[in-house]
């Protein structure tokens, strides 16, 4: 040890330091331990609101953008605070549907990457991967400017959506189809990803879920995107952050596992015992629960409805009823209801969406709320940074690995 420097004094200081800390400021320590920031408000947003169980884009409800507005009304609202008119829709159309064509550089390496992904790389893998490699190629990527983050949106927005379409082809190795103008992102999404003309109900549906899951206050992704965003870090990390988040089952990747597990339970006669079983054995139910809504979540009573629709449709009306069974159990057992995920799972799979590729259509949404907050976080901006209540020992002597 250097002389002058007296190790057990330094630590002595530490330990009476955190100590008073913990004293003088317990308020910091208290909040600190809600585990999972439950109920701690983190910033301050005007993009969206969740007040009981009601849901507001820019203070227009839910329920009344998905019977009226389209993908890319929303995406304008969430980012413009307000509706645009017909020529700044227009306008918006034509500049995402510029957009969404991926260079031929980028295709190349959606196959190369696939090629170098193995048979359990998971398409939000993939997603992940590619989005960042967009940054390499993006001349703004470094410019944390308004005008910059607007122009980087647009075109992450644009692109997630093709990128997502153009997977199902890349790994089936079958050729890419080019976005068509004067189609919205909904449309061209099937399109690239089946390569045939989508039906305007199949068109209709994929419209309204993109609205639904495109921004929800400071769920954990777009918290993600903004805690990334705060360091003066680029809109791209951002938004790989945020997908890696949204990945997770416990957040976007519900879908995926609702899917699942409706297939697991397989016949309506098996539905209450397994979320019976499960409650048992305390594993969680897929698409039940929420950290916010205790009296149900808006957009799943919105897809519950498309959901019993499309079943009876497809000819698969057991994937409704067991949902429904399950819902009530959940209900009836934990006071539990579902969230955005349950019903979109059985509304995917009617569509013929690969299961896989549901919670990268989560994505393909999300963006939009994603960039509306990396802006909103960079307009009035401080870096996250918040504490830890230290549960370890600071008293320790570093000793020779001899003496150990
Ligand atoms: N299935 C079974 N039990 C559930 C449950 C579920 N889906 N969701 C919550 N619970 C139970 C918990 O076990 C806990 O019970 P306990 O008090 O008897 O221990 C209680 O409800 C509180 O749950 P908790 O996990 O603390 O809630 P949370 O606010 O931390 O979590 C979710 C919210 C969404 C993460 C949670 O409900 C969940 O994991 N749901 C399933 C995954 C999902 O659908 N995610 C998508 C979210 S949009």
């Amino acid at each position: 040890m250097s002389e002058g420097i007296d190790a057990k004094q330094i630590l002595a200081d530490h330990v009476f330091d955190a100590r008073v800390l913990a004293m003088s400021t317990p308020t910091i320590f208290r909040e600190a331990i809600d585990k999972g920031l439950e109920g701690i408000v983190a910033c301050t947003t005007r993009i969206s609101s969740i007040q009981g169980n009601t849901l507001t884009y820019r203070g227009y409800a839910i329920e009344d953008l998905a019977e009226n507005s389209n993908f890319e009304e929303t995406i304008w609202l969430l980012w413009n605070d307000r509706l645009p008119t017909a020529a700044e829709l227009e306008g918006f159309r034509k500049e995402l549907f510029a957009a969404s064509r991926l260079e031929p550089e980028v295709k190349e390496l959606m196959k190369t990457l696939q090629q170098a992904a193995n048979s359990k790389t998971h398409p939000m893998d993939y997603l992940r991967t590619v989005v960042s490699t967009l940054s390499l190629r993006d001349p703004e990527v470094a410019d944390n400017s308004e005008a910059a983050l607007r122009r980087k949106s647009l075109r992450l927005t644009a692109q997630i959506s093709s990128i997502v379409g153009a997977y199902e082809r890349v790994r089936k190795g079958q050729p890419l189809v080019e976005p068509v103008e004067g189609k919205g992102l909904a449309w061209n999404l099937l399109w690239q990803m089946f390569g045939k003309e989508p039906t305007a109900d199949h068109v209709k549906i994929m419209d309204t879920a993109l609205i639904l899951h495109a921004d929800h206050e400071i769920n954990c992704s777009a918290f993600s995107a903004r805690v990334t965003a705060s360091s003066l870090s680029d809109l791209h990390s951002a938004v790989v952050s945020a997908i890696g988040t949204l990945k997770g089952p416990l957040h976007g990747g519900a879908n995926e596992a609702v899917i699942k597990m409706l297939k697991e339970i397989g016949t309506i006669d098996k539905a209450k015992t397994y979320v019976e079983q499960a409650l048992e054995g305390k594993q969680k139910v897929m698409g039940i629960g929420h950290r916010v809504y205790k009296n149900g979540d808006p957009r799943a009573k919105i897809l519950r409805k498309i959901s019993e629709r499309i079943t009876k449709e497809a000819g698969q009306p057991e994937l409704y009823e067991m949902s429904v069974l399950i819902d009530d159990t959940m209900l009836e057992k934990k006071g539990l209801m579902p969230n955005v995920d349950f019903y979109s799972a059985s509304v995917y799979h009617c569509m013929g969406l690969p299961h896989d590729l549901f919670t990268p259509l989560f994505a393909a949404s999300r963006i939009a709320g994603w960039c509306a907050h990396v802006i909103e976080q960079l307009a009035a901006n401080r870096i996250y940074r918040p504490r830890g209540e230290y549960a370890g020992r600071t008293d320790l002597v570093w000793k020779p690995i001899a003496s150990r």
